[in-house]
């Protein structure tokens, strides 16, 4: 009886739990870690091709497939290289970008993107979707802010983790870049970011603690830059103290594509995950194998020889063992869809929500077209496919709407099209590499044609070529390019009948802002771009999307400006955040700064009325209470902002710091909706860099309640 109790016993031992789906996640890594070689927990902690990373075949314990990016699934590279590896059946939908995501300000459509989004991984097979992006908008030239959610580090946390929470109930583990301080694209691999401590906690890295403590994000990617001149994919304070320490962080850290550069710092400074070494992410293939790669065999020598302690690798091993456990061998990992109409549905709402409409003079919009017998479009982005360039975010997209085909199919021959202007075709071509006479030819025509129009809808702005929102490159000035601005200007000269529409990852010059009717900016919209953009001009949809970053009058507003080249892009591979704490509205607000439009803004088709402010404490938070009216005469939605106003202490702070929104549901005219929005007193804290911790200052709040920054139509006041 006892023998056969022991030999159950002995085979209970040798039972593969990591291979039952039902243990419970530790129990499977530490029995899976047990079973491994030495040499095999070396093994997982490195690429084996361009995008994943191995698994232990012998046991049964599967790779790691990652893909770009965080608005769709690139299109599937060669196994070893940056090529196309010309699949047919990896054309998938398009979604808008982080910024235009951002811009909803609901967090319903971003827990509906993460939803979406994933599932188009899980069914190309991937378990690792290379995003979302959580860096700050400090500077209008960073060529890959349209990855990204804005500039203020509570919005951008905020409309991350329903996204992250959404995708990894899916199975797919997000992976939060590009930690930390990946804030401008020149000299992306070499500057080191000099940034006060509190600065660091209170700005940047306040969108990635915010995915870890609220939404469990499962792997982050280290970032290029350097942090105190230490590479951020491996830097020991960041990775080891920060992140896994103080957050108690339990993911798996992934370099960024080239982002490792020797073995002691990649040992021991808190890399987990090592990919794309001796490439520059984009280009330049590894002239090495990857059993040349740092956390390879250059690792394995170290422990070997007892230089690194096995714990070192143990708690690597487990955090990627970990990440498989959840997503490649997760038994709920759901098998996806590509290109469903829901994750059109998805990709359209967020689209129309994250249009911004800034002005709109006279209601020219939304378009009355039995107003007009001629609608000119004019504008390379009317016809350009968005949805490619930009880099590592580009994609293969099925569908493509543009807004020329949407708004021809919405007008019929009503519409003529000219393209304006030449914005040449290769995410490659130079600004200034383009013809002179070939603009001027396309200029005249588009005058030409102007004058037999009754309405022109202007289509133009960034258009993520190489430095024009596109990574690896910053612009090199503020204003649009190919002549636009001059363009906009004649055309308006011929017809005050204008609309201006803009795609674009930044604000932008606007020289001819009182010359036209109206503006709206739309980031970028993806698969439905044409659609979306055609509901909101015609009226079919009302424009509730708020700006999540400042539109300054002119690049020298900007609060680093004033500091000089150390302050952006640096000298000599040092750049300095000198404007510190006071990023975007921060400084606008607090040093009266008029901005062209300000963080928050974004005007409707309708009107709403909001009843005074109430501010209520209760045990450790704040709750503010608004009614919202809607008292025009169509459907519409507004965002209710709350900005806090701590009391003064001893350290200087913005007068205005958001800590609180809520969007309306859909409102019909006459209908109201009671809004609370909750602040945890803890969120009103500062980060004090004498005691390096995070401090309250006892005394009144004021809570400066508004649709946005600068539009406040209610104060409350709490004694904390
Ligand atoms: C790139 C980017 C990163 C991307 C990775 C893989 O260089 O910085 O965002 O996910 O390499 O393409």
């Amino acid at each position: 009886m006892l023998a056969s109790l022991f030999a159950m016993m002995s085979m209970a031992t040798n039972a593969q739990t990591y291979l039952d789906p039902n243990a419970p996640l530790e129990e499977r890594v530490k029995d899976a870690l047990s079973r491994m070689t030495l040499h095999e927990k070396v093994n997982i902690l490195h690429a084996q091709s361009k995008f994943t990373s191995a698994g232990v075949p012998r046991l049964g314990i599967r790779q790691l497939n990652m893909d770009d990016g965080p608005h769709g699934v690139r299109e599937e590279l060669e196994w070893n290289t940056w090529s196309p590896a010309k699949w047919t059946n990896d054309s998938i939908v398009a979604f808008p970008s982080l910024t235009c995501l951002a811009s909803t300000w609901n967090r319903e459509l971003s827990e509906a993107y993460g939803d979406a989004v994933s599932e188009e991984f899980a069914f190309r097979g991937k378990d690792i979707m290379l995003g979302p992006g959580a860096n700050i908008a400090r500077t209008p030239l960073n060529g890959r802010a349209f990855e990204y959610m804005g500039e203020d580090p509570y919005l951008a946390g905020e409309m991350l983790v329903p996204y992250i929470k959404a995708a990894q109930a899916n199975g797919v583990a997000c992976c939060l870049k590009h930690f930390v301080l990946n804030d401008q694209e020149i000299d992306r691999f070499t500057v080191n970011v000099n940034v006060s401590e509190r600065a660091l906690h209170e700005i940047y890295l306040s969108p990635f603690k915010r995915a870890v403590e609220k939404a469990n994000i499962w792997t982050i990617m280290g970032s290029y830059n350097l942090w105190k001149n230490v590479h951020c994919c491996h830097n020991d304070e960041l990775l080891n103290g920060i992140l896994k320490k103080d957050w108690n962080w339990d993911g798996a850290l992934v370099s960024d594509w080239g982002g490792t550069t020797n073995t002691w710092e990649a040992a021991m400074g808190g890399l987990d995950i090592e990919m794309g070494t001796y490439t520059d992410g984009k280009l330049r293939e590894s002239e090495f194998g990857y059993e040349h790669y740092y956390l390879a065999n250059p690792f394995e020598k170290l422990l070997k020889e007892g230089k690194v302690p096995m714990s070192v690798l143990d708690d690597k091993a487990s955090r990627v063992l970990r990440t498989i456990f959840r997503t490649a061998m997760n038994p709920n990992k759901v098998i996806g869809s590509q290109c469903s109409e829901a994750h059109y549905e998805a990709c359209r709402q967020i689209a129309e929500e994250g249009i911004v409409m800034l002005k709109n003079q006279k209601n020219i919009l939304p378009i009355d077209a039995t107003q007009y017998k001629k609608i000119l479009v004019v504008g390379d982005n009317a016809t350009r496919s968005l949805t490619k360039g930009g880099g590592s975010s580009e994609l293969k997209s099925l569908r493509d709407i543009s807004p020329l085909e949407a708004l021809q199919t919405l007008y019929g021959d009503k519409i003529d099209y000219a393209q304006g202007y030449y914005a040449g075709r290769s995410i490659y071509d130079r600004v200034d590499a383009i013809d002179p006479a070939k603009q001027a030819e396309l200029n005249a025509e588009a005058l030409q044609k102007a004058q037999g129009s009754d309405l022109i809808i202007f289509v133009g702005g960034l258009n993520k070529n190489h430095r024009q929102d596109c990574e690896n490159g910053d612009r090199e000035s503020y204003d649009l390019s190919y002549g636009q601005n001059e363009l906009i200007s004649q055309l308006a000269k011929i017809q005050k009948n204008i609309i201006v529409v803009m795609f674009g990852g930044n604000p932008y010059s606007m020289p001819w802002l009182n010359q036209v009717s109206a503006l709206t900016h739309c980031w970028y919209l993806g698969s439905e771009s044409g659609t979306a953009l055609a509901n909101v001009l015609c009226g079919k949809v009302c424009p509730s999307g708020k700006l999540p970053i400042t539109f300054a009058e002119k690049y020298e507003d900007y609060p680093y400006v004033k500091y000089g080249p150390e302050a952006y892009p640096g000298v000599n591979k040092q750049v300095h955040y000198k404007e510190d704490i006071f990023v975007g509205y921060r400084h606008f607000a607090t040093n009266n700064v008029t901005p062209r439009f300000p963080f928050g803004f974004g005007l409707s088709y309708t009107t709403f009325s909001c009843s005074k402010p109430v501010a209520a404490k209760s045990g450790n938070e704040v709750t503010i209470t608004v009614t919202v009216s809607n008292t025009g005469a169509v459907a519409g939605k507004e965002v209710v902002q709350v900005y806090a106003q701590s009391p003064k202490g001893e350290l200087p702070r913005p007068i205005k710091e958001l800590k609180g929104f809520a969007k309306t549901k859909l409102l019909q005219p006459g209908e109201s909706q009671t809004l609370s929005i909750t602040i945890p007193v803890e969120e009103l804290r500062h980060f004090n860099d004498s005691q390096h911790d995070w401090t309250l200052i006892s005394g009144d709040y004021t809570f400066h309640v508004g649709t946005s920054v600068n539009d406040i139509f209610g104060k409350a006041t709490v004694n904390l």
